[in-house]
């Protein structure tokens, strides 16, 4: 099973469609439940498809999130922390309200995903994916979003370091967020589980 967040559009979404593609089963997460449902039917409805909304920032949403996939898929094999989302460049610029809600999402909700999951990731040696960014190895001038992604290539640098060789199989991250990793069984074929 491939959980990704933030998967209502954009990278999430063709990653889900990806990863439904090599014979994945997904869970496909984020706050728009009614796009979900669409991808969900999509990719093949109930027997490959679990749509739940989650609103990442939310410890209780998290932990739904996976109680559900686990009842109905049974094994984490991948999980894709992606949810997130930028704002205009310069100190200046975006509301408060904005900026609070970006560094909740990109990085304490990475982080949540991390903690909601791992005990299922670890029991399936299964694969950590983040989605950072260019801008989260190269400061971009006025880029908070910037500083959320650093962050969130410090926290994959991390897991790393906790995790490899301590239960989990491997935790990457999808560096520059252009493109998403789809990692494969270990002879070559796409899990299923
Ligand atoms: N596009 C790029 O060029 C680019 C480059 C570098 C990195 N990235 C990163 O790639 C990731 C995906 O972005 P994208 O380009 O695919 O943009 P997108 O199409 O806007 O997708 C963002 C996804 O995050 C979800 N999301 C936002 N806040 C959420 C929350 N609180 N809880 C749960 N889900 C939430 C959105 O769903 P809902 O609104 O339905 O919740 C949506 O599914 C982000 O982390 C972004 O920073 C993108």
């Amino acid at each position: 099973m491939f959980l990704i967040t933030g998967a209502s559009s954009g990278i999430g979404a063709a990653t889900a469609r990806a990863a439904a593609e090599q014979g994945y089963r997904v869970v496909l997460a984020a706050r728009s439940a009614d796009r979900l449902s669409e991808l969900a039917t999509e990719l093949g409805g109930a027997d490959s498809a679990l749509a739940v909304r989650c609103d990442v920032t939310e410890w209780d949403d998290q932990q739904a999130m996976v109680r559900t996939a686990l009842e109905r898929f049974g094994q984490l094999d991948v999980v894709f922390a992606n949810a997130g989302f930028g704002a205009t460049r310069g100190f200046l610029e975006e509301s408060v309200e904005h900026w609070r809600s970006m560094v909740l999402t990109n990085v304490y909700g990475a982080a949540l995903t991390i903690r909601a999951t791992l005990p299922a990731l670890k029991e399936a040696r299964g694969h950590l994916l983040l989605t950072s960014s260019v801008a989260g190895r190269r400061a971009l001038p006025g880029s908070l979003y910037s500083a959320t992604k650093f962050a969130v290539t410090a926290m994959g640098e991390s897991a790393r370091l906790e995790l490899n060789d301590s239960g989990a199989g491997d935790a990457n991250r999808a560096g520059d967020g252009r493109h998403a990793v789809l990692l494969q069984a270990p002879d070559g074929r796409p899990r299923s589980g």
